[in-house]
Parts: C-alpha cells; structure tokens; sequence
C-alpha cells in the first residue's frame, strides 16, 4: 500500500506551541498537540470507552438519521460531496457514506485531518465499502485546510462531527463557522455534532475514565514534547485533572505537577519550572445548551434546519445551511474575518490543484 499521496499545509511548528504556551502563564498546550499517530489512536481508544458516551450517542443518531439527513441536506440537481472536518479515521462517516451511495453513483469524500495516519485508516476502511467512493485526503488542521471546501464543484455536506466545536471558546466556534460559512453557497449546508450540557455525574467519566486511556491521552502530549523536542518530562510526576465548570458549562482538562520540579527541554533550550499542584491547561470541551446552539448560528451566519437528538437528550445533531442575507451577520467587527476566509480560499485553489491530481 503506498503513501496518502497528500499535500502537507504548513503547520504552526509544535515548537512556538510548546515554547508559547509552557513560557507563559497560566500555562497551557494548544489541544491540536494531542493527535500525533499516538494520540489519535489513543483517541480512537477513547471513543470505545464505556464511559465516553459522545461516539455512541452520535453514532446511534446518524445510524435512524441518515436518510434524513441526506433528504434535507441533498439538492436534486447535483450529486453531493462530503467534507469531513477533523475526520479521523471517519468511522462515523460510513453510515452517512452508505445512505449516499444509495441514493447517487458516485460519492465523492474529501477528509481534513492533521494526522495523516488516521486517514489511511479512513481509506482503508472506505475503500471496503465500494468503490463507487472516491477519497481526497488533505492532510491540514481544518481551521486552516477548511478553505478547500471553497472550491469544490457542486453541492457539498460540510460534516463537523464528535463535538470538537466545543473544544473552541464559543467566540472562536462561531469565528470558525463564519470563516466556514464564507466558503459554501447556497444549497450546501453543514452537519454539526454538539454534545449536550448534562449532569457532571454522566460528564466527568466521560473525561476521567476507570482504565485510565483519557489520562495516558492527554499525558501524551507531554510524551510528544519528550519524542519531538527532547522534553524530560516524567509522566508519573503529573495528574491527569477534568472539571466540570457548571459557569462556563464545560470540561476542562489539565496535566497537574505532582510536586516542585523543574523540566528541560532540549531543543528549546529551556527549563520549566513547577511548583506542586500548579496545572498545565490542555483542553476545554464545552457543552452546549440549546441557547448556546441557536447563538452559534445566529453569530455565524446559519440557518438552523432541522435538530435530531438521541431519546436521552444527550447529543445533538443540527443540519445549517448558509443564510440567505450574509451581509446582516459580516458586522464590521467580523470583517477582517471575512478577509482571512477570502484569503484562505485563495490558498484552498492552490491546495485543490494538487488535491485534484490526486483523486484516488
Ligand atoms: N473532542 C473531544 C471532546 O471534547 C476531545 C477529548 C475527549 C479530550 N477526551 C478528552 C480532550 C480528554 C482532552 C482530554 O470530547
């Protein structure tokens, strides 16, 4: 099997991450560090823990719903594309795959994943379904590579899954919708997964699971630091920390310093010091109310059409589609928004030349 043959979007150097957030204070580690090829297994793991109820849930959702997805989502000129932001390995994405390929010939899927290992077990496991999918990886962090959809021929289903909307401050989510938001038209439309605000008893063991694959996840970004920037972290001298904060509705992970140490970084050349108990902040995950879903939207430039929830009221699926007067949402405020989604298009033709070439 050879290569992904897929473009590599610059990246912000893990270094300026690392060096930014561990020099300044509170200290904190931008979340994108977790998905190396160890951490997005290690995620994977995460997705089949009894705990994590949030893949489950959404699974079992897309599974009574994608036929109506699809309904709602379809334009019946055209065939439709999908463009998975974060896809992962796109496990999800089968059943919403499966429902398309009964409906038209071809189904044309363009994954945005900055771990280029997980893709090739999304081709892989695609590819077993028919060959009647056609695979254009692009291996970027979506906030950047979302731009690619842009340009796309025909009507496309942007799938923003798994809840990583809230994993963003709510600001940052709808600033990244609204960039979204500038690269479709109409007719296309976004399929957002949201994990609901619910009690803290069903959300800490979510986040803090028995068999410990959450705190091994979110330590590997300290094991990355070791492997790529000749970090000396020692594992067992940090917890693994999640919180409810009931006043910002969210999960809040942190990597919390056992005791006083100091830790060199080689490649850096710098040392950090702890005192005991002082956190490293690695990761919020917002749940969503209702209230918080519809502001999304609004502050976003979407239209909310249809709402599925799973019987418990876990999670929720929303199918948006662009609204029809995007000049009452562009405020001056989010103009310089619009540019850099402007921008980004023009970078996204670039990419899509050379995604094109390699349809597979
Ligand atoms: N998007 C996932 C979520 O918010 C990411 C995640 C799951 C995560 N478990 C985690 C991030 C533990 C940090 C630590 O649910």
């Amino acid at each position: 099997m050879g290569a992904l043959r897929t473009l590599q979007v610059a990246l912000p150097e893990a270094a300026n991450d690392v060096a930014q957030g561990l020099g300044g204070r509170p200290k904190s580690l931008p979340p994108r560090l977790f998905y190396d090829a160890i951490g997005s297994r290690l995620f994977e793991r995460i997705t089949r823990l009894p705990e994590y109820y949030l893949t489950r849930t959404e699974s079992g959702i897309l599974d009574t719903c994608a036929a109506e997805v699809l309904q709602r989502a379809e334009s019946p000129a055209a065939n439709l594309s999908l463009v998975e932001l974060g896809a992962g390995t796109a496990a999800k994405t089968s059943t919403l795959i499966r429902a398309l390929l009964r409906r038209q010939l071809q189904v044309e899927f363009y994954p945005i994943d900055v771990c280029e290992s997980a893709l090739q077990v999304a081709r892989q496991s695609l590819m077993a379904i028919s060959p009647r999918v056609k695979f254009h990886p692009l291996v970027a962090d979506y906030t950047q590579g979302l731009g690619a959809a842009a340009h796309l021929p025909g009507r496309k289903l942007v799938l923003y899954l798994g809840s990583s909307i809230g994993n963003f401050e709510p600001e940052d989510a709808a600033a990244l919708l609204r960039r979204l938001r500038c690269c479709l038209q109409g007719g296309d439309s976004l399929l957002l997964g949201v994990d609901l605000a619910k009690s803290p008893a069903l959300l800490a063991p979510a986040y803090n699971d028995r068999a410990g694959v959450t705190a091994r996840f979110n330590k590997n970004v300290l094991a990355r630091i070791n492997r790529e920037l000749g970090g000396h972290f020692d594992l067992r001298a940090f917890r693994h920390v999640a919180e409810w904060n009931h006043t910002r509705s969210r999960m809040e992970m942190y990597l919390e310093s056992r005791w006083p140490q100091a830790v060199a970084i080689d490649l850096l050349d710098m040392r950090v010091a702890f005192a005991a108990g002082e956190r490293i902040h690695t990761e919020n995950s917002y749940k969503y109310t209702p209230l918080m879903a519809r502001s999304l939207f609004q502050d976003s430039g979407f239209e909310l059409e249809q709402t599925w929830t799973d019987q418990r009221g876990w999670f929720a699926l929303y199918l948006a589609k662009p609204a029809r007067e995007p000049s009452s949402f562009v405020s001056s405020a989010d103009r310089d928004d619009h540019r850099s989604g402007l921008a980004n298009q023009r970078q996204a033709n670039r990419q899509l030349t050379i995604l094109g070439g390699n349809a597979s």
